[in-house]
């Protein structure tokens, strides 16, 4: 399968870190196609899909989706029209297999990882983010209730539908992500480390100071330009 040959972006962080918050607003500035996993699985969760039936019951317990499946979504995805000037991945690898599935799928389109930041944020603040957290259900732009209330209670500023609060975002499913996970996104930082496109950044600091301090990575990596200044 033929995929991206443009920029390619990893977005990388923990549960809650704010990978989806930048994403968004980085994938706008640089023209670069947000690909979420996440965002895949809960379009086929939603639609009742077969991969939707089988991702449902791994994220519900906050356990990875197992690889094959994952895999053979994200280079669908990476195939498509938009993917060709460059993509902004936001949870996508989440552990090593796939970090080299990644790796090889680009290198023999010529292509490969640019820049992978690394969003860093305390567990104790990624409790807080998750559990304050609410997203739309026609865009899956993200809230929260202290730090970015909608203007209009339960309504999404940018589209207007309704907003809920993610299943996997009770209590205990947080904890569940976080301890299972954390360790599979130790393994995949220190891959980036090692081929030197890592990049990391403060994810304590406002989500305007981190979408800016982000662009400090992105833009010299890529060689993309910004566009606006929000
Ligand atoms: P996914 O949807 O990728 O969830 P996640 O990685 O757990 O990350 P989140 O979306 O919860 O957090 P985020 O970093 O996007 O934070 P956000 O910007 O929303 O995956 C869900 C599930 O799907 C997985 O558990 C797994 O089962 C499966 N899956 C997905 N990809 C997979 C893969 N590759 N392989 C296998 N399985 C996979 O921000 C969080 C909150 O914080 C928001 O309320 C936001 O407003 C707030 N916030 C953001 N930034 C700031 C800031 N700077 N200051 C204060 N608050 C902030
Ligand atoms: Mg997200």
């Amino acid at each position: 399968m033929t995929v991206a040959i443009g920029r390619v972006v990893v977005l990388l962080g923990a549960p809650g870190a704010g990978k989806g918050t930048q994403a968004q607003i980085l994938s706008e500035r640089l023209g670069l196609a947000h690909v979420a996993t996440g965002d895949l699985f809960r379009a086929a969760v939603r639609d009742e899909t077969p991969l939707g039936l089988v991702a449902k019951g791994y994220m519900d317990r906050g356990e990875l989706v197992p690889d094959a499946v994952t895999i053979e979504m994200l280079l669908e995805r990476l195939a498509r029209p938009d993917a060709a000037a460059g993509i902004l991945l936001d949870g996508f690898p989440r552990n090593i297999a796939q970090a080299e599935v990644l790796d090889k799928a680009l290198a023999e389109a010529g292509g490969r990882v640019d820049v992978a930041p690394y969003i860093e944020v305390p567990e104790a603040d990624l409790v807080a983010r998750l559990g304050g957290r609410w997203i739309c259900r026609a865009g899956g732009h993200p809230y929260h209730e202290q730090t970015r209330p909608p203007q209009k209670p339960g309504v999404c500023d940018l589209d207007g539908s309704e907003l809920y609060q993610r299943t996997d975002d009770q209590p205990a499913t947080v904890q569940a992500r976080l301890r299972q996970q954390l360790g599979a996104l130790d393994a995949v930082v220190n891959h980036y480390r090692s081929n030197g496109v890592l990049w990391t950044v403060d994810g304590r600091r406002t989500i305007e100071q981190v979408t800016g301090d982000l662009l400090g990575a992105i833009v010299p990596a890529t060689g993309a330009e910004a566009r606006g200044s929000k």
